[in-house]
């Protein structure tokens, strides 16, 4: 079955867990509903977020997400057709931005929208693993431990 992936920047109007808890859980509520998995990284100066699932619901999530005022500046990154998910049976996750990612310096100056599709397509590859055997919240990214 064809799945869409796309990934898009932007950046958070405010940082506060209360706001990522508003975005988490209405994001699993409408990702569940459309067989929508994905990942979101939520730092300070960017969210990074994946989403792959059936293409049609995806696009729409996507011009849903974009309007939303809880951020700005949202960059579509990558939008392409594959055969598989990386996030199965995951309506969506939050992590923090490791800290193997875009420094906040790199950020400022436009990554990562300046840094080439594998590369950014891989930041997910490399949380998947790191994030593969732990619950959806409160899980560990590295030696990091989000609460
Ligand atoms: C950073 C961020 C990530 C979001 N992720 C999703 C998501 O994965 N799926 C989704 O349906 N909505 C997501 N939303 C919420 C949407 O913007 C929107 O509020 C939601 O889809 C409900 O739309 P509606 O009020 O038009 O029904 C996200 C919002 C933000 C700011």
């Amino acid at each position: 079955m064809s799945h869409l992936r796309l990934i898009y920047a932007s950046r958070p109007v405010d940082h506060s867990p209360s706001l990522q808890n508003d975005i988490l859980a209405t994001a699993q509520r409408c990702n569940a509903r459309d067989d929508i998995t994905g990942a979101l990284i939520a730092r300070e100066d960017l969210f990074l977020q994946q989403l792959e699932g059936p293409p049609l619901l995806v696009d729409q999530a996507y011009a849903r997400i974009r309007q939303d005022p809880r951020h700005e500046g949202v960059r579509l990154l990558v939008r392409r057709h594959t055969g598989w998910r990386l996030f199965p049976g995951c309506s969506m996750r939050v992590a923090p931005g490791p800290d193997w990612m875009w420094t906040p310096e790199q950020v400022a100056v436009g990554f990562p929208a300046k840094a080439p599709r594998p590369e950014i397509e891989a930041v997910f590859v490399r949380l998947w693993r790191e994030g593969l055997s732990t619950p959806i919240r409160g899980f560990r990214f590295g030696r990091r431990m989000r609460t």
